[in-house]
Order: structure tokens, then C-alpha cells, then sequence
């Protein structure tokens, strides 16, 4: 059995499909179980809990061999998901596949990095099967975007920063495969589409895509701080997401990995195919 978490986000969704269609034995841990019924389908056994809840994370864990450890990036990451990892040492669950961060490292200077890093030392020394997956920028970003691309102007700060943005599928490709195969554990996989990318390549995708002209316009920080906290982002958020920004600028997230292929057994999904898939939504 295997134990997921996060399981109704924008990760935790495809993982499911992608393990249940290696017909895995799936159980979800999640705070609303009518929700997760809806968007999970009655192939998965559903658990109510809470990350918070050290006990409903306990039962969850009866008869798990397997966990894939998920949860927002939030001021409590680190606490909740370490005390699942205590929770499965104890529960006797024999490995744990984190998701984590592209450059994940306890001692980096942008939030999201360093917690997930400082969670992944955690997972190390607790003496369980691992495996870091530590996917890049996720394609399904860009519908936060669409009310932007759709009005015809992308505003970032990222200046002329490059990312091989991915799909969470392809994400989810690579999650199933270290859960359900031999061979993962005390692996790091760093998970990448197929093409870096700057917003000025990625406006002229969308012009070509969709019927009108879309463009990339660099701003400050503290404008897309203020556009991020006026959409209801919070102050927290918004500071992790501009440090991603600042780390575009200086070039720290160009790599393009061939993890897709090699470990998911898939061709990646281009940022081209993700936007014709879903073209109405940005048009
Ligand atoms: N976005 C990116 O480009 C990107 C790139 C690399 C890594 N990441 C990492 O990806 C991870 C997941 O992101 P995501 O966008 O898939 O998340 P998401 O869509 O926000 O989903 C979060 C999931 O966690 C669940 N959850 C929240 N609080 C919980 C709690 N206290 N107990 C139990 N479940 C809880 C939510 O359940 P409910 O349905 O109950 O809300 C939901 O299923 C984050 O750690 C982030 O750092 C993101």
C-alpha cells in the first residue's frame, strides 16, 4: 500500500492516476474526503487527516510499505513534513519518496529551497528508503498567468532568466516509477521538461498559439509583490515566488535533465503541447 499525501494538488493528482495505472494499491491522507472523491474517482482509498495531526497521519499508516511525502509550500512545511517522516519511521514504512524542490539545499539563500532542503536532511538521517524528486517551475503556473496572457502582456521579474518549465504529469511519470519500481532509493532526481526557456520565448509561443499578440514585460520585485498580494497571495508567498524570480535573472535554473525519459519512461511534454492542450483557457 501506498500512502500519499497532497494527493487533490496540482502534483498530488497526477501521482495518483500515474500509480493507480500501474494498478498500485493507493491510500490518500486528506483533510476533505467529498473533495478527494471528486478528483480522485473510487479507485483510491481515501483517509481523512491532516498533516497537523500527527494521530490521523498514524492511522493512515497502517499497512503502508510506500509514502509519497507532499504538502504547499507554506511557514509550516518543514515541521508538518517532518513529523510524517518520524510518523513512518515509527509506523515501519520502508520507503519515502519526498517532493521536493529543484535545488533543494538546507543552506540556500530562497525560502522554498532551504525548507525543502532542511526536510530532505531530515528524510536522510531517519535511516528510511528515500528519494528526492525535486521537479523545476510546473507548466500548470502559467493558468495563474491566463488572466495576463490573455489581456496580451506577461509581467514577471525574471529580466531574460531561462527555465525548463514541466508538466506535472511528466512529474507523476517519474513519482510512480520510484515508488513502484526497484532501484530509487537514495536517489536525487532533479525533474525537467524538455526546453529553457525565457518569457520572451514563452510570449512568442503564446502568440503563435492563440489568435493574439502576447508579450513579456520585465517589472521590479515590489510590483509583482504588490500584483501577487493584491490577488490575495500572501506577504510569505509572495517573497518565495520573487526569490525564484531573482534566481531566473541570475541563471541558476537553466539545466535541462533527461529524468523524464530515463525514470518516467516518457517522451516530456513540450511547453507548446501543454498550452494547444488547454489553448482555450489562454485565449
Ligand atoms: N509550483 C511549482 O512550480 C513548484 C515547483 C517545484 C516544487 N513545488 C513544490 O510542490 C509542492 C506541492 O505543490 P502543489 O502546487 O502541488 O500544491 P497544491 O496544489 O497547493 O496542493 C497542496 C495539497 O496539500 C494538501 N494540504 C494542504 N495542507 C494540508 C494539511 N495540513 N494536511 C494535509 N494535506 C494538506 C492540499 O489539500 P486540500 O485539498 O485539503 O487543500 C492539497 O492536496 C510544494 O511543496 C512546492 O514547494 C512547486
Amino acid at each position: 500500500m501506498i500512502l500519499i499525501t497532497g494527493a487533490t494538488g496540482t502534483s498530488g493528482v497526477p501521482i495518483v492516476k500515474a500509480l493507480l495505472s500501474r494498478a498500485e494499491r493507493v491510500r490518500v491522507l486528506v483533510r476533505d474526503v467529498a473533495k478527494a472523491a471528486t478528483v480522485l474517482g473510487d479507485e483510491v482509498e481515501i483517509t481523512h487527516g491532516d498533516l497537523t495531526d500527527p494521530q490521523s497521519i498514524e492511522a493512515a499508516m497502517e499497512d503502508v510499505d510506500r509514502a509519497l511525502l507532499n504538502s504547499p509550500a507554506a511557514p509550516d512545511l518543514v515541521d508538518l513534513q517532518s513529523a510524517f517522516i518520524d510518523a513512518a519511521k515509527r509506523a515501519g514504512v520502508k520507503h519515502v519518496a519526498k517532493f521536493s524542490v529543484a535545488g533543494a539545499d538546507p543552506k540556500s539563500n530562497r525560502t522554498f529551497a532551504k525548507m525543502h532542503g532542511e526536510v530532505e536532511d531530515k528524510l536522510r538521517a531517519s535511516g528510511l528508503a528515500w528519494t528526492m524528486l525535486r521537479p523545476t517551475f510546473f507548466m500548470q503556473n502559467f493558468f495563474a498567468m491566463a488572466g495576463m496572457i490573455r489581456a496580451g502582456t506577461i509581467y514577471q521579474p525574471a529580466g531574460e532568466g531561462r527555465a525548463p518549465y514541466v508538466d506535472v504529469r511528466d512529474i507523476a511519470a517519474v513519482a510512480a516509477a520510484t515508488l513502484s519500481e526497484p532501484g530509487h532509493e537514495g536517489k536525487a532526481y532533479e525533474i525537467t521538461g524538455p526546453q529553457s526557456l525565457t518569457y520572451h520565448d514563452i510570449a512568442q509561443m503564446f502568440t503563435n498559439l492563440t489568435d493574439h499578440h502576447v508579450s513579456y514585460q520585465n517589472v521590479t520585485f515590489e510590483d509583482a509583490k504588490k500584483a501577487m498580494t493584491q490577488m490575495g497571495i500572501s506577504e510569505w508567498l509572495a517573497n518565495g515566488i520573487n526569490e525564484l524570480s531573482q534566481g531566473l535573472q541570475e541563471g541558476i535554473f537553466t539545466n535541462v535533465t533527461k529524468t523524464v525519459r530515463d525514470v518516467g519512461k516518457k517522451e516530456p511534454i513540450t511547453l507548446v503541447q501543454f498550452i494547444q492542450e488547454n489553448i482555450e483557457v489562454f485565449r
